[in-house]
This record gives structure tokens, C-alpha cells and sequence, in this order.
């Protein structure tokens, strides 16, 4: 298979440089009773620092599911999954939502607002979990906010938000702890165009700022930023392009 090959060849250069995140022979399935739908089948993969990697696939092809799992949002059926050098598979629950608050900000597809929180305590709300004092909170989510120009909506519940403010805000959110890993989830379907472009900027600057990106999309300005464009079909990786070879 095409995706067993890249991960040797990979493999030959990781005495080099050892990747972030490492998926090994990872299977999820759902029971859904009458059936069981398996969305990530046996994948291998590996993902170093500083790396942008765009998930693109159709729809239904298990592209969410594979982020949850990278993610620690949800557990493996079979393999094992790495990161920063911690097996995180079997992790208890509360370890891996501690682990996630300081080292992943996940921007979901349907954004995942608290719908009785504020913009702003939507954003601060992570960093409370991550001990910061109350200043620091408002100092860093008042900040957050005004890089996503939306200084002006931070009273309003997410119901008060257009879709494009409420995906600014889970943006926001997800980088409240400056997080070294950004997984989003089709962050900009959806958008009006001139949403998705100020997204897509900023995933650029976040690239720059030597953040590990994974972001599922069909966006093709997104797309066009990644280091590697993973192609993802019927539950498993069927190509992969290197753009930039973060690895030379
Ligand atoms: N929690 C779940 N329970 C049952 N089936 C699910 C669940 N999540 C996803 N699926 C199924 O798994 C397959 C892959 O879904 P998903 O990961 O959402 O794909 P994508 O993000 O590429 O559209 C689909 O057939 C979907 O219906
Ligand atoms: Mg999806």
C-alpha cells in the first residue's frame, strides 16, 4: 500500500528527526448495531514539529474521526498513538484533558461554543483550566479577541454571532494556551469568502510561528499553504504529496 511505503521511507530519515505525533496500525469503529462502520482503517502515520498537514477527503471518508483520535477526543480501537513521545492510547480521561489543555487547541466544524457563555468566557475558559490568574485571562482573552477583531463582540452569546464570528471565537479558543499543536476541523466551510481568507491568514501566521498544524479542508487556498496534503478515502490514507519537506 501507497501509505506503507511513505511511512518507511519516512521512517529511514526519523533518526534525523523524530516525528510529533505517531499513529500506529490505529483502527476506530462504531457499533451501531446493526453494523459496525469502521472509519479509520489500521492508518499509519507520522507528523513532526513545525509540520502543516492538510487532511482532504470526502465527506464521510473518516477525516473527523481521525482528528478526534490524534486528538485524544476519542480512543482507538486497536494501535497505538504517540505524542510528544507520550503513548496517549491508554491514558485515563483526565490525564489526556490535561494533557490536551496544554498541548492541542481543536477548532471544530460546528464550532463547539458554550451557549451560555460569552465570547469571551468562551475563550478565557480553557485558560482557567490551565491555572492562569484571573488578569492574565482577561489580558490574554481580550487580546485573543481583538487579533480576530472581535473586541466589540465579547459580551454576545455565541446565538448573538454570526457563523464567521463563532468560528473566530472557537479560533481564539483553541489558541487561548498557545498550544504548540492546532488540529481544526474544516475550520472555514461554510465561512463567507472574506472569513475563510482572514482564517486562512491566520493558520499562515501560525505556520510561521512554528505551530504543528492539521487541518482537515477542502479549502483550496488552505490546501495550498500545507507542508503535506494527505488524501484520505474510504477510511484509509490513499496518497500523500510532500509540498515542503519540513525534514531537509
Ligand atoms: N460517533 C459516531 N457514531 C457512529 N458513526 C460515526 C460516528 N462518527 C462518525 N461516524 C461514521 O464514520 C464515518 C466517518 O465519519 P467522519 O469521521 O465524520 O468522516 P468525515 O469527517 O471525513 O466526513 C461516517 O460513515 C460516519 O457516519
Ligand atoms: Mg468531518
Amino acid at each position: 500500500m501507497e501509505n506503507n511505503n511513505f511511512v518507511n521511507s519516512k521512517e529511514s530519515i526519523e533518526t534525523k528527526k523524530k516525528p510529533l505525533i505517531v499513529l500506529k496500525d490505529v483502527l476506530k469503529e462504531y457499533d451501531i448495531g446493526d453494523w459496525i462502520i469502521r472509519a479509520v482503517d489500521h492508518v499509519n502515520l507520522s507528523i513532526f514539529e513545525t509540520e502543516f498537514v492538510a487532511i482532504v477527503g470526502p465527506s464521510g471518508a473518516g477525516k473527523t474521526s481521525l482528528l478526534n483520535l490524534i486528538a485524544g477526543l476519542d480512543s482507538v480501537n486497536e494501535g497505538e498513538i504517540y505524542n510528544s513521545g507520550i503513548r496517549i492510547t491508554d491514558m485515563s480521561e483526565e490525564s489526556l484533558a490535561t494533557f490536551r489543555i496544554f498541548n492541542i487547541g481543536f477548532v471544530f466544524q460546528n464550532y463547539n461554543l458554550i451557549s451560555t457563555l460569552t465570547a469571551e468566557e468562551n475563550v478565557i475558559f480553557p485558560m482557567m483550566l490551565a491555572g492562569m490568574t484571573l488578569d492574565e485571562r482577561r489580558d490574554r482573552g481580550l487580546r485573543l479577541l481583538g487579533e480576530m477583531g472581535l473586541e466589540e463582540r465579547r459580551e454576545h452569546l455565541p446565538f448573538q454571532l454570526s457563523a464567521g464570528e463563532q468560528q473566530r471565537v472557537a479560533i481564539a479558543r483553541a489558541l487561548g494556551n498557545d498550544p504548540p499543536i492546532i488540529i481544526a476541523d474544516e475550520p472555514t466551510a461554510n465561512l463567507d469568502m472574506e472569513t475563510a481568507e482572514f482564517i486562512a491568514k491566520l493558520f499562515k501566521k501560525l505556520k510561521e510561528n512554528k505551530k504543528t498544524l492539521i487541518i482537515a479542508t477542502h479549502d483550496k487556498v488552505l490546501i495550498k499553504q500545507a507542508d503535506r496534503i494527505i488524501t484520505y478515502k474510504d477510511s484509509q490514507i490513499i496518497k500523500q504529496d510532500i509540498i515542503h519537506d519540513i525534514l531537509q
